[in-house]
């Protein structure tokens, strides 16, 4: 099938790179020409484990191309994606859609033959419907272009992997065609038995907010229990696995700590917040203002215990910040808790020393306030507390004997619950971490 994908932010390149691994015939599409420059050389513009070798493969093999006319992707597609992004708007909760309505608006009046429109950008609940009619006032006469909605679940730093073997497909549509359209491009997944879910455009636009606001429940349940168990000399973690084997619970996204960050679990609570109001439901969403508080309260909480640590200030002392993106394997610094909390020990007048095997280049751009390290060695280098706040697998593996020699006090604080701090204490380190009392 010949497809456009318009977008290629994060969720664009990655779909663009995999719908040609399914065997079509992509072209992707985006305003900018550095992005379109660096796409059409297999690069992506951001680190994803795996993309850039889909990219090249797919380019090599002729799938695969970018362009930036938009008019081009109206004359070569039967089916374009629409991949642009949805962020919190400034000064309220809701999400902004404009970049989308954008698309829609520059895509209709150059559309020369029937076609299908999909968005797969997370839009609040009603948004589709509002958008196919807009469509469908903006093509020309005798012209037919449907409109449906298929939300990606995709996790950043797994992004390939949960694009090409996703645990459902989801599709609101509104005609059989349409179906069958969404049927034939994910055709090698059916095969394999994935589950294909044929629902209203409502249901579909609702099935990935609900999800992100359940996933963001679930880590906000765990932190809040975190502070019990503080409270209480439990440990969260042994509680954590405790809860984890109830198969009706499930051990994932129960990893309690610094919290969650990103461009959608933060701004996805907020939007589904916003636009229940807007249905006249408010009340029935106000649990999520709390679960966005309680979230909020954690980065203040690792400030704190950190404080505590290094005993009761962090005036002109040296702090080590291990982990700057708002997780493991990706470049995305997006509401990042680990450089929340290192400018706010900076803030507190810190030296503050962050490193990052990855994410130190976007960190720079939004805190050029920190310093940065490309060795964990050196931004260990005399400092009076280590704090571990993104959970890189590089980290877990760090030798606590060896590290000692490095800094000047050694304390370290765990904001993700994974070091192995036995070993750190049996290697003369005072250990904090979230959710159990002090060691
Ligand atoms: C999330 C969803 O998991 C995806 O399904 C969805 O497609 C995506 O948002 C999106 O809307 O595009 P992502 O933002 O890549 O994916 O990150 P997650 O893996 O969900 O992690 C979010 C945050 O929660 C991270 O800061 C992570 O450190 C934190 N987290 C996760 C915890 O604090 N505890 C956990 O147990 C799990």
């Amino acid at each position: 099938m010949r497809i456009s994908v318009i977008g290629t932010g994060y969720l664009g390149a990655v779909h663009a790179a995999c719908m040609a691994e399914l065997g079509h015939e992509v072209l992707g599409v985006d305003t900018d020409d550095g992005k379109i420059a660096a796409l059409s050389e297999g690069r992506a513009p951001f680190f994803e484990p795996g993309l850039d070798d889909l990219l090249i493969s797919n380019i090599r093999a002729g799938r695969l191309c970018f362009t930036t006319s938009l008019a081009d992707a109206a004359l070569f597609a039967d089916l374009h994606f629409v991949c642009v992004g949805t962020p919190q708007l400034p000064g309220s909760l809701g999400a902004d859609v404009s970049s989308i309505e954008a698309v829609i608006d520059r895509l209709a009046p150059e559309l020369t033959r029937d076609c299908l429109v999909v968005g797969k950008s997370t839009v609040p609940v009603g948004t589709a419907r509002r958008l196919a009619a807009r469509l469908n006032s903006l093509t020309l006469d005798g012209i037919v272009a449907g409109l449906a909605w298929n939300p990606e679940f995709l996790r950043e730093g797994f992004a390939v992997h949960d694009t090409l073997r996703p645990d459902r497909l989801v599709v609101g549509v509104t005609s059989a065609e349409a179906d069958a359209a969404l049927r034939a491009v994910y055709a090698p997944l059916l095969t394999v038995g994935t589950p294909f879910i044929a629902t209203d455009l409502a249901t579909a636009e609702l099935a990935k907010v609900a999800a992100n606001a359940f996933l963001a429940t679930k880590i906000s349940f765990i932190n809040a229990v975190a502070d019990v168990c503080e409270a209480a000399g439990a440990d969260v973690v042994t509680l954590a696995d405790t809860l984890g084997h109830d198969k009706r619970i499930g051990r994932h996204f129960l990893s309690a700590g610094l919290g969650f960050g990103g461009g959608c679990l933060p701004k996805d609570i907020r939007a589904f917040v916003a636009r229940a109001s807007e249905l006249g439901v408010a009340d029935s969403a106000r649990f999520l203002h709390e679960i966005d508080e309680i979230n909020n309260a954690r980065r203040r909480h690792a400030v704190d215990l950190s404080r505590d640590l290094i005993g009761g200030s962090f005036a002109d002392r040296n702090v080590a910040i291990l982990g700057a993106a708002f997780k493991p394997n990706t470049d995305d610094v997006r509401d990042s808790p680990a450089l929340e909390v290192a400018a706010a020990i900076r803030s507190e007048g810190a030296l503050v020393r962050v490193h990052d095997p990855r994410a130190i280049d976007n960190a720079r751009l939004k805190r050029p306030e920190l310093d940065y390290c490309d060795e964990v060695d050196k931004a260990c280098e005399g400092a009076d507390i280590v704090l571990h706040l993104t959970e890189w697998s590089e980290y877990r593996n760090l030798d606590p004997v060896h590290l000692r020699s490095a800094v000047r006090a050694a304390r370290i604080f765990d904001g993700r619950n994974v070091l192995p701090l036995g070993r750190w204490r049996a290697a003369g380190w005072t250990t904090r971490s979230m959710g159990a009392a002090p060691a």
